[in-house]
């Protein structure tokens, strides 16, 4: 099924992450309207803020190979329960897939999912 191979290449983006302030290593695998999986991971720096999270790696793969429509994205952290993405991250996936579905999980691999209209009602967009 999509969604544990989301969910399996999400634990497996998980280990190239770098977080050596945090340690809290965060996998995404995003799935394209195409079928093809983007995966990202966490990348932290000293100058904190400048910190960019799985998610946002992964749709900036995507984007960046050219595709931009997204179905699905699974996130997978390192403990404390269920990982739901910042808002930063739900602003991100919103200017592409409003629609898109966001598949969170805890350190079990028990999953639950939302669609990110759930997450974030009201989103910010411009007209092109
Ligand atoms: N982080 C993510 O990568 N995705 C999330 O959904 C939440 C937070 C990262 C950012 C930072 O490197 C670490 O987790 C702790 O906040």
């Amino acid at each position: 099924m999509i969604i544990d191979e989301l969910i399996s290449k999400a634990n497996e983006a998980r280990n190239n992450a770098y977080a050596p302030y945090s340690s809290f290593k965060v996998g995404a695998a995003l799935l394209g309207k195409s079928g093809t999986i983007y995966t990202g991971a966490n990348v932290e720096n000293a100058s904190y803020g400048l910190t960019v999270c799985a998610e946002r790696i992964a749709v900036f793969k995507a984007v960046t190979s050219g595709e931009k429509d997204f179905e699905a994205i699974a996130i997978c952290g390192s403990g404390q329960g269920y990982i739901y993405p910042c808002g930063a991250c739900l602003q991100v996936l919103a200017e592409f897939s409003p629609e898109i579905n966001i598949i969170i999980t805890d350190e079990k691999n028990s999953y639950k999912e939302y669609n990110l209209s759930e997450l974030l009602p009201q989103v910010f967009l411009l007209e092109k």
